[in-house]
């Protein structure tokens, strides 16, 4: 009979085997370390990448940073659940208890704070990396379908995590938020009421969001993101490659060492491990000293009887309130996301004219053609608002007409008419291929979405009323 081996050495290669499931003898320290590393890692990472796909500039990092964040909100969170108790009588002394008696109490909340927007941010660009690289095309479709719903889930983490300091900031923006939800039509309401635990934000709405934030969500995150980064995996990441040039591009000897370069594989470990490590620590670092500068914000105790003037949404939702404020809410609030949710689940799917999977902007047209659709919503998004907030007032201009039509079906066949238009000029005028054309429209919406929000963060004051740059300084 073999008994078991009481030598510390091969206790620990049996724990390190039952860990890294393998059976190559372990030589020394070192070379344990590597086999627990190598296979954790191979299970997120392909053994080999190819060498052009370590071009920092090419992902930046984002999807990388975005698991980083994740896992400090994670840690920060725990620690904060240790000191937090989610009633309206705790909530916000809890917070000004972490904040002044707690060791590092203040640390932990801000880094948790602003990961957490920092994630929504980092998401964002990433969704538009993906999009501008071509990484969203066969057989990443589904990949970029999985985002999507990340996406949803990173800004339900935030704005549910939003109402828990109990304070004016978050009931407030809380209040604003989900009452948008009551312009669902026949759901709306009972929705509205499931959510809030009643008919207003209240004690029953933080213990819901409370489980939302640190428990469902959280964990719909985790599948969906091991989903994701499977699916990464099993797909590999697309490869980054050069413009072709314009006369010939297979003849080109740039091209052909340019593609020479892209079949060259190299280890994972250390190529892509080493500088993913490096990218997280100066990350870690630098969040940690904005962390110990900028304080999360904190108002006064929530006061459901007196409403702040402006009453605003979370930043990331000030572009669906100021759709609100050009669109009968029904369309604001649920037509508008609606359809631009729609587009962005079927766009991975729609028939692609080119093959320019990792090219920047498809081409050097698709290039230009971006050009003019971020500079076109730069102009006409800001001057549709000016002219609707000064001059133009279509429920007034046909009385006859129920509010939405006149100010919903009307201004939207409006928008959605001249966007078509875009599209076609843009085909005719540049000869842009379909690619082009829809990347070009695809930037118009993204601009003029980020316009929107900016003029909603920062230029509307009492009231909601517009204020123009002169008096915002
Ligand atoms: C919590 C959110 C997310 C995490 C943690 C995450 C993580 C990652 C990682 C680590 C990669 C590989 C490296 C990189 O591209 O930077 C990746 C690739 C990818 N992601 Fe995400 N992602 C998230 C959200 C999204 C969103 C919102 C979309 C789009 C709607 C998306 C679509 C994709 C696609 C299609 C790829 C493959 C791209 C390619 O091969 O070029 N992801 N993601």
């Amino acid at each position: 009979m073999t008994g078991i081996d009481p030598r510390p050495e091969a206790i620990t290669q049996r724990v390190v085997e039952s860990i890294s499931r393998d059976d190559l003898p372990l030589v020394d320290d070192r070379s344990r370390l590597r086999y627990v590393m190598n296979n954790l890692i191979l299970h997120i990472h392909p053994s080999k990448v190819s060498k052009a796909s370590l071009k920092f500039t090419y992902t930046w990092g984002l999807g990388g940073l975005a698991i980083l964040l994740l896992t400090i909100l994670v840690g920060t969170g725990i620690m904060l659940m240790f000191v937090y108790t989610p009633t309206p009588e705790t909530a916000y002394t809890d917070m000004l208890r972490l904040q002044t008696e707690v060791n590092f109490g203040q640390l932990v909340r801000n880094l948790h704070h602003w990961s957490g927007n920092l994630l929504v941010i980092v998401v964002f660009l990433h969704l538009l990396r993906v999009f501008f690289t071509g990484g969203l095309r066969p057989p990443r479709e589904f990949n970029w379908v999985l985002g999507v719903f990340l996406l949803l889930l990173v800004v339900g983490a935030n704005f549910t995590g939003y109402l828990l300091p109990w304070d004016q900031l978050a009931y407030w923006a809380v209040t604003v938020g989900t009452s948008l939800l009551g312009y669902l039509p026949l759901i709306g309401e009972p929705l509205a009421r499931l959510i809030l635990g009643g008919s207003e934000v209240s004690g029953a709405t933080l213990t819901n969001f409370y489980g939302l934030h640190v428990a469902i969500i959280p964990m719909l995150v985790f599948f969906a993101g091991s989903f994701h980064i499977w699916r990464v995996r099993k797909d590999s990441l697309s490869v980054p490659r050069n413009l072709p040039k314009r006369s010939d591009p297979t003849a080109s000897s740039a091209t052909v060492k340019a593609e020479k370069e892209q079949q060259e594989k190299v280890p994972t470990l250390p190529h892509l491990v080493s500088i993913e490590f490096v990218f997280a620590l100066v990350v870690l670092a630098l969040l940690v000293l904005w962390a110990s500068w900028v304080n999360a914000p904190l108002e006064a105790a929530a006061d459901p009887n007196h409403s702040p003037n402006p009453a605003k949404a979370a930043w990331y939702f000030m572009g669906l309130q100021e759709l609100l404020l050009h669109f009968h809410p029904m369309f604001g609030a649920i037509v508008i996301p609606a359809l631009a949710m729609v587009g962005l689940l079927v766009f991975p799917y729609l028939h692609f004219d080119s093959d320019s999977e990792g090219i920047w902007f498809r081409s050097l047209k698709g290039r230009r053609m971006a050009w003019v659709g971020a500079v076109t919503a730069l102009v006409v998004t800001p001057l549709l608002v000016l002219l609707d907030e000064y001059v133009l007032d279509l429920p007034a201009l046909m009385p006859s007409l129920p509010s939405v039509i006149s100010n919903g079906w009307i201004p939207l066949g409006f928008v959605l008419l001249s966007l078509w238009l875009f599209y076609v000029l843009i085909k005719a005028l540049f000869r842009a291929n379909r690619d082009e054309a829809r990347q070009s429209l695809f930037v118009v919406l993204v601009v003029s979405f980020v316009v929107l929000t900016v003029i909603g963060i920062a230029f509307r004051g009492e009231g909601m009323m517009l204020m123009l740059p002169w008096e915002v300084l």
